[in-house]
């Protein structure tokens, strides 16, 4: 997004990192359109950053001590910034923020502010606190009402595509998992307020949404019976073509939800759904609330209404106790669904979390091996789901400019990126488009003759 709005004296700049998951993304979006009425401007050189934020993500050891090295990075530009006269303010937020609070500034003195993701809309106020007071300002409570009230309703969207959060934290404690502890108890806005959001962004040339939160599927905000109403209602905003929702529990896919991807024609055939693993001993484990079998009834139901529903799935290998045994069962597990795509990663143990503290951890060697078979069956599985798409005519929302002259990109019902033949000014449109290629990332086709 670009700086909106030119101020005296000159605009500040504000430089935003963001880690982890779509909902920071869109956090991060949130908090430029927050600071852009006080004259802040984006800036991408952290050099030149008046107020520098990390938006962090606590979900893997790897994710948190990623921000301790940029922080690192940021000191340095901070110091050159004094040296010439100049000040600039280094903001921690997001995940990490909220799990390790005042414990960062003891490990990083240069950051100034650190907020967890509820606090976000106090942002401007603690902006000035940290300016007043040299920094040393923590705030990480959960607020998760006043912060939706209170961030500006009115979004500046660029493109045909756009994220609406609409549920926010997790009441399901998987036992691996910090989220139920960095973004508190489930909270789901109202569809009253949700429809228009949604609205107001299909004014602006928005045709396809996707509807975020931890827990998507348990969204029981006001005005709507589940999340199911909540799609069937916005599905009947004229101009809004495509809908969309992210991350899903497998045991919150209610029959009302299932019964909808097969009667909302814009609810697209593409599902993400997390299983994590395939045997019901670690699944019983990870307190996961639903076996192997009870995965794939759901989606046995879930064909029968929509048969070219795709799906994609995120995997743990590697938890406390997994023998080779149970990480065959996810294997078999995997073959079974045949999936479009997938996230997979070894397990992290979180400080904090039930599964940190069992016993039986799995070598890192053996994860790394079991990650690496697991991930040779997925990749095939998602070129074999690409091939299959050769030959096909797809419906393809035209997004922006290609890198090639002339060339367009656009998305299949199933996300995939498909590269063809357009005119700019066919952004926004769905047109058919014929598959003659696949890459392991993307499609590539031609426009299909008027049938
Ligand atoms: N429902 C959430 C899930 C967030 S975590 C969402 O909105 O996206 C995303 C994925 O990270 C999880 O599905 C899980 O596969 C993985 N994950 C979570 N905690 C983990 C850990 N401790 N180690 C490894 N992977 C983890
Ligand atoms: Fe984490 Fe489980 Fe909640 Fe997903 S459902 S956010 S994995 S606790
Ligand atoms: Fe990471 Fe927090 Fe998202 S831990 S995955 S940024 S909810």
């Amino acid at each position: 997004m670009a700086c909106r709005r030119m101020t005296e004296p000159a605009p500040q700049r504000l430089f935003i990192k963001t880690y982890g998951c779509q909902m920071n993304v869109h956090d991060s979006e949130r908090m430029a359109d927050l600071l852009a009425p006080l004259g802040y401007c984006l800036t991408e050189d952290a050099a030149e950053a008046d107020l520098a934020v990390l938006n962090t993500c606590h979900i893997r050891e790897k994710a948190a001590e990623k921000v301790y090295s940029e922080l690192g990075r940021l000191r340095r530009l901070k110091e050159d910034r004094a040296a010439a006269g100049g000040r600039m303010l280094i903001a921690v937020a997001g995940c990490v923020a909220q799990a390790e609070g005042e414990e960062i500034q003891r490990r990083q003195s240069a950051v100034d502010l650190v907020l967890g993701p509820q606090a976000y809309h106090r942002l401007p106020e603690l902006i000035a606190r940290a300016h007043r007071a040299g920094g040393r300002i923590v705030s990480a409570a959960f607020e998760a009402e006043a912060k939706f009230d209170a961030l500006p309703r009115a979004r500046g969207v660029s493109g045909v595509t756009a994220f609406v959060t609409v549920q926010e934290g997790c009441d399901r404690f998987c036992t691996f998992c910090v989220v139920p502890y960095t973004r508190g108890a489930e909270f789901s806005r109202p569809a009253d307020l949700i429809e228009t959001e949604v609205r107001g962004l299909v004014d602006q040339g928005v045709r396809e949404i996707t509807l975020l939160g931890q827990n998507v599927n348990a969204w029981s905000g006001a005005g709507e019976e589940g999340l199911a109403g909540l799609i069937r209602r916005l599905a009947r905003i004229p101009g809004l073509a495509r809908i969309r929702y992210t991350t899903s529990h497998p045991a919150d896919m209610t029959d009302d939800l299932i019964a909808a991807h097969g009667e909302v024609e814009a609810l697209m055939p593409y599902l993400h759904l997390p299983v994590q693993a395939g045997s019901n001993a670690i699944l019983r484990a990870m307190n996961r609330a639903h076996t192997a079998e009870t995965y794939l009834a759901t989606l046995e139901r879930l064909r029968a209404v929509r048969p070219d529903i795709a799906l994609s799935g995120d995997f743990i290998v590697g938890f406390p106790g997994e023998t080779e045994a149970d990480f065959e069962a996810t294997l078999s597990l995997v073959r079974e669904v045949g999936y479009a795509s997938a996230y997979s990663f070894k397990y992290s143990r979180r400080p904090g979390t039930p599964a940190a503290a069992l016993p039986r951890q799995v070598p890192e060697e053996v994860k790394s091996e079991r990650l690496q078979r697991l991930q040779a069956l997925l990749s095939a599985q998602q070129n074999a789901f690409n091939l299959a798409q050769v030959g096909r005519v797809l419906p393809v929302l035209v997004e922006k400019v290609g890198r090639r002259g002339g060339q367009m990109i656009g998305r299949s019902p199933y996300l995939q990126a498909v590269h063809f033949q357009a005119e700019p000014d066919q952004a926004g449109q769905i047109l058919a488009v014929e598959i003659l290629e696949a890459h392991a990332n993307s499609l590539a086709g031609r426009r299909a003759p008027p049938a």
